[in-house]
C-alpha cells in the first residue's frame, strides 16, 4: 500500500460545528455480523448458497458466525453506548423473517429483531433499518430473484411484514442498500452472490431494484405515514484521468451509471439514458405505469461515499466504453481495498446531491476504510482510520459551511465485519474482532470517535 506520512491531526473542528440537529451514527449490515445462518428457522439467502461454492471468497471465508451478532447482539450494542453513538443503523435478514422469502413467517425472526430493536431503545439508542442490504432469500432467487418482475410482489410482502411488525418502535426505515452494489456485482460481473453475470441480467435487476424503491416507500408511507423513509446510494466522485474529450466523456457516462441510474428515476427524472447510450435497452423490461411505480418521494437520501473513481476512455470494455484506473496503477495513496483516499470526494458528492430539486435531505449513511490494523496488547492504534475518518467529517462540515444541505453522518462500521466476497481480510470496524475468541477491542478511531462526540447518551 501506497503509504502517506500523517502525525496526529490537530482537530479544527467539533461536534457543535455540526449544529444540534445533526445525526450521528453507526452502520452495520445483517449478513455481515449476525451469523446463525440456519438456526431457529431461518431459511437460507444467496449468500449462504455463494460462500459455500470453492473460491467465491477471499481465503474461503464464510459468515456462519461472523460477529456472532445474533446469539450476543447486546454485547454490540453495549459497546454503542460506550462510544455514546446515538444512531445504530442495520439491516433485517428477508430470509430469518420470511424463511421462503413469501408466505410464512418465522416468529424467531421477528422477535429477534424485537429483541436488538428494544435493546437499542432501552439504551436510548435510535434504531434506522434497512430492509434489504444484499442477502435475498434463495428461495426467491431459484425463482429468478431480482431478475424476476414478480419481486415487486414479494418485496412488498416483505416490506409490509416488517413495516406492520415494528412500526411502533422504528421511525427510520431505508429501502435498499446500494442497489448498484447487488445489481452490478450479482447479476452483471458475477463476483457477489448470486453469481449472475450479463448484460440482461443487469438491465432486468436494474429495473426491477428500482421498482422495488418505489413500492417500498410507498407500502411503508401506507402503513406508518409518520415514518421517515429513504434509501441509500453508492456515490463516488468520477473524475477523468486525462483532458481529452474521450476520458472526459467516458467520465460521465461512469458518473451517470455509478451516481445516478438508480437515483434519477425515483426522483422522477426517469433512467439518464441520455447520458448512457446503451441503458435504452432497459426499457424492455419497463411496463406501462412503471414511471409512477418508480416514483418516490423520499423523506432521506443516504449516500455511501468511499472514494473517489479515476476514468479512462477504453475501446476494449463493452457497452460502457471506459475504464477505471485502480488507485494502486495511479500510485496515489488508498486502503486496503485499493480505494484511494480523497476525502475532497465527500465535499464533491454532498455538492452534487445539492443539485437535484427532488432531494429534501442528505444523510452520508456509510463512510469509513479498511486498514491492516495491528493488534499490539490490548491496542489497537489505527492511526491511518482515524486521519480517514477526521477528513471525510471535516469535508462534511465544509460543506454545511458553505451552504450545502446535509443532516447526518454514519461510520462503516462497528464492528470488523464479513466483507462480502473479501471476507475477513478487510477490517472495516472502529472495534477490532478476534474472529476465533469474539473479543472486541475498542480501536483507537473509536475512542476518537467516543471522544469527538461527547456524552451523547
Ligand atoms: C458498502 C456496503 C457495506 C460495506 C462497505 C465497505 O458498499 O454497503 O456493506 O461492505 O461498502
Amino acid at each position: 500500500m501506497h503509504k502517506k506520512n500523517h502525525s496526529d491531526l490537530p482537530i479544527a473542528f467539533t461536534k457543535e460545528d455540526f449544529g444540534q440537529d445533526f445525526v450521528w451514527g453507526i452502520s452495520t449490515s445483517a449478513l455481515q455480523t449476525e451469523g446463525s445462518i440456519n438456526i431457529d428457522g431461518k431459511g437460507l439467502s444467496i449468500w449462504d448458497e455463494f460462500t459455500s461454492k470453492k473460491n467465491k471468497i477471499h481465503n474461503n471465508d464464510t459468515h456462519e458466525v461472523a460477529c456472532d451478532f445474533y446469539k450476543d447482539y447486546r454485547r454490540d450494542i453495549e459497546l454503542i453506548k460506550e462510544l455514546g453513538i446515538p444512531n445504530f443503523r442495520f439491516s433485517f435478514s428477508w430470509s430469518r423473517i420470511l424463511p421462503e422469502g413469501v408466505g410464512a413467517i418465522n416468529e424467531k425472526g421477528l422477535e429477534f429483531y424485537h429483541k436488538v430493536i428494544d435493546y437499542c431503545l432501552e439504551l436510548g439508542i435510535v434504531p434506522w433499518i434497512t430492509l434489504y442490504h444484499w442477502d435475498l432469500p434463495l428461495a426467491l432467487e431459484k425463482k429468478g430473484g431480482w431478475t424476476n418482475r414478480d419481486i415487486i410482489h414479494w418485496f412488498k410482502e416483505y416490506v409490509e411484514v416488517c413495516v406492520n411488525a415494528f412500526k411502533d418502535k422504528v421511525k427510520y426505515w431505508m429501502v435498499l442498500n446500494e442497489p448498484l452494489g447487488f445489481t452490478g456485482a450479482g447479476y452483471y460481473l458475477g463476483v457477489h452472490a448470486p453469481g449472475r453475470k450479463g448484460f440482461s441480467n443487469f438491465l432486468a435487476a436494474m429495473h426491477h431494484a428500482v421498482l422495488c424503491q418505489g413500492i417500498g416507500f410507498k407500502t411503508i408511507k401506507k402503513i406508518q405515514p409518520d415514518a421517515e423513509v429513504g434509501s441509500t446510494f453508492s456515490g463516488s466522485y468520477i473524475t477523468p484521468y486525462s483532458n481529452s474529450e474521450k476520458d472526459k466523456s467516458a467520465a460521465k457516462r461512469i458518473d451517470a451509471l455509478l451516481n445516478n441510474c438508480f437515483l434519477e428515476p425515483s426522483l422522477g427524472l426517469g433512467y439518464p439514458i441520455d447520458e448512457i447510450p446503451f441503458l435504452k435497452k432497459i426499457k424492455k423490461y419497463m411496463h406501462k405505469g412503471d414511471e409512477e411505480l418508480m416514483k418516490a418521494d423520499f423523506d432521506f437520501i443516504g449516500i455511501q461515499n468511499y472514494t473517489r473513481e479515476v476514468v479512462k476512455h477504453s475501446f476494449f470494455i463493452p457497452f460502457l466504453k471506459a475504464k477505471l484506473v485502480p488507485a494502486d496503477k495511479r500510485k496515489v495513496y488508498h486502503t486496503l481495498m485499493n480505494w484511494e483516499v480523497y476525502p475532497e470526494a465527500m465535499y464533491e458528492m454532498i455538492k452534487k446531491y445539492n443539485g437535484y430539486k427532488g432531494i429534501k435531505k442528505l444523510i452520508i449513511t456509510e463512510n469509513g476504510a479498511s486498514f491492516p490494523d495491528e493488534l499490539i496488547g490490548t491496542l489497537v492504534d489505527d492511526k491511518d482510520r482515524k486521519h480517514y475518518l477526521q477528513l471525510h467529517m471535516e469535508q462534511v462540515l465544509q460543506a454545511k459551511q458553505d451552504g450545502y444541505s446535509i443532516s447526518g453522518y454514519f461510520v462503516w462500521s462497528l464492528t470488523d465485519n464479513f466483507e462480502w466476497a473479501e471476507g475477513y481480510r478487510q477490517r472495516f470496524g472502529m472495534v477490532y474482532v478476534d474472529f476465533k475468541t469474539q473479543e472486541r477491542i475498542i480501536k483507537e478511531s473509536g475512542k476518537w470517535y467516543r471522544d469527538f462526540l461527547g456524552s451523547y447518551l
